[in-house]
């Protein structure tokens, strides 16, 4: 048996910033309410045409898998998490394979929102640490901008999120005291609709309903948040999931070295850091420039945690995760 670790990361994002001054222009909003509910300053926001789901985490994936140092051919396994995939099927994950002109390996698509990379990290753990893959590419993508609600209506929800592309190459560890110490995964699907995306979907709206409407008050193909009811939920199930990783690994919150929580809400960060005592160095938070990239958000931290040089070898990183589902999870990870 082995462990996993994470042998190379890469993210992308799109070139094109959108501050808080230029959403006021669409709908009513203003930088002192968004910075001060979310700490977001500016997103990225994909110009059409320009990038999807799939072109993102390809990017993403290209410096990732240059950065573990191994041909694209030695990939054994692609695990992709998204909300928001190019197709309504097939998945991306089998586009990448196409994409990126892999060898005609497994692709898994994951479907788990703001802990999709989580979840693809404890799913890429259990295939490595069985023996049956060696490499396994994890990607976590998303193109919110795209289907957002940019009206006074939609502006709860459309001024959090934002585009872009985490990846990671997970590969052997031969130590055991190394890599993905341990994975937690939860979930509640009694608030599915909580926050939620429900139409098109088999069950209630398909698209041929939405278009055959034509209903100009029909949201129900743009995200709904419950956002205060979320809040409460994320902050308990963040504690509770960190330190579930934390016990199962016989530590505590002043053994982490790095938290990379889900960038959903600053406040959110900052309320966790509190709860931990952590000091800001052992948090790491970027959702100023990026907004909330639901499955991408905790890869693009991880990278630009890695480049700037805070992750390094021997630390402890914890991964943390909480949103739509809802679902919630963690990896503790001895870099
Ligand atoms: O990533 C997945 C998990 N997601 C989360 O964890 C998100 C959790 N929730 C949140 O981050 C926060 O609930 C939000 C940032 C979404 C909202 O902040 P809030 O402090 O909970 O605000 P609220 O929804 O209670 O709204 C307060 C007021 C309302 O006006 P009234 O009813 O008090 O007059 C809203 O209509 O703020 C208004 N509002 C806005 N005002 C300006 C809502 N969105 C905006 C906006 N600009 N963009």
């Amino acid at each position: 048996m082995y462990n996993s670790k994470i042998a190379g990361l890469g993210f992308y994002v799109p070139e094109n910033v959108v501050t808080n001054d230029d959403l006021s222009k669409l709908m009513d909003t203003n930088d002192e309410w968004i910075q001060e509910r979310t700490g977001i300053k500016e997103r990225r926001h994909v110009v059409k045409g320009e990038d999807t789901t799939t072109s993102m985490g390809v990017k993403a994936a290209q410096k990732a898998i240059e950065r573990a140092g191994i041909d694209k051919n030695d990939i054994d396994f692609i695990v992709f998490a998204t909300l928001s995939p190019d197709y309504y099927f097939p998945g991306p994950g089998v586009l990448v394979q196409r994409d990126l002109g892999l060898k005609t390996v497994g692709a898994l698509d994951i479907r788990n929102q703001c802990s999709g990379f989580v979840y693809g990290i404890s799913v890429a753990d259990q295939y490595i640490k069985s023996g049956m893959y060696k490499n396994v590419l994890v990607i976590g993508s998303e193109l919110h901008s795209h289907g957002l609600d940019m009206t006074t209506r939609g502006r709860g929800v459309s001024v959090i999120f934002g585009d872009g592309a985490g990846a990671a190459v997970m590969t052997r560890e031969e130590d055991p005291k190394k890599g993905v110490l341990s994975t937690h995964l939860h979930s509640e699907g009694e608030h599915a609709e909580e926050l939620s995306l429900i139409a098109p979907g088999m069950g209630k709206r398909w698209v041929t309903d939405i278009i055959g409407d034509a209903d100009p008050e029909d949201t129900s193909y743009f995200p709904y948040m419950n956002g205060q009811f979320v809040f409460k939920n994320a902050v308990v199930r963040f504690s509770e999931v960190i330190m579930e990783g934390l016990h199962t690994n016989n530590l505590t919150p002043t053994d982490i070295d790095i938290l990379i929580p889900h960038q959903a809400n600053l406040r959110i960060s900052q309320f966790i850091q509190k709860k931990f005592g952590l000091s800001d160095d052992q948090v790491f938070n970027n959702i100023m420039k990026y907004g909330n990239t639901t499955a991408a958000s905790i890869p693009i931290a991880l990278t630009e945690a890695w480049e700037a040089g805070k992750v390094k070898e021997g630390d402890l990183v914890v991964l943390a995760a909480f949103g739509s589902g809802f679902t919630w999870g963690s990896a503790i990870i001895r870099w």
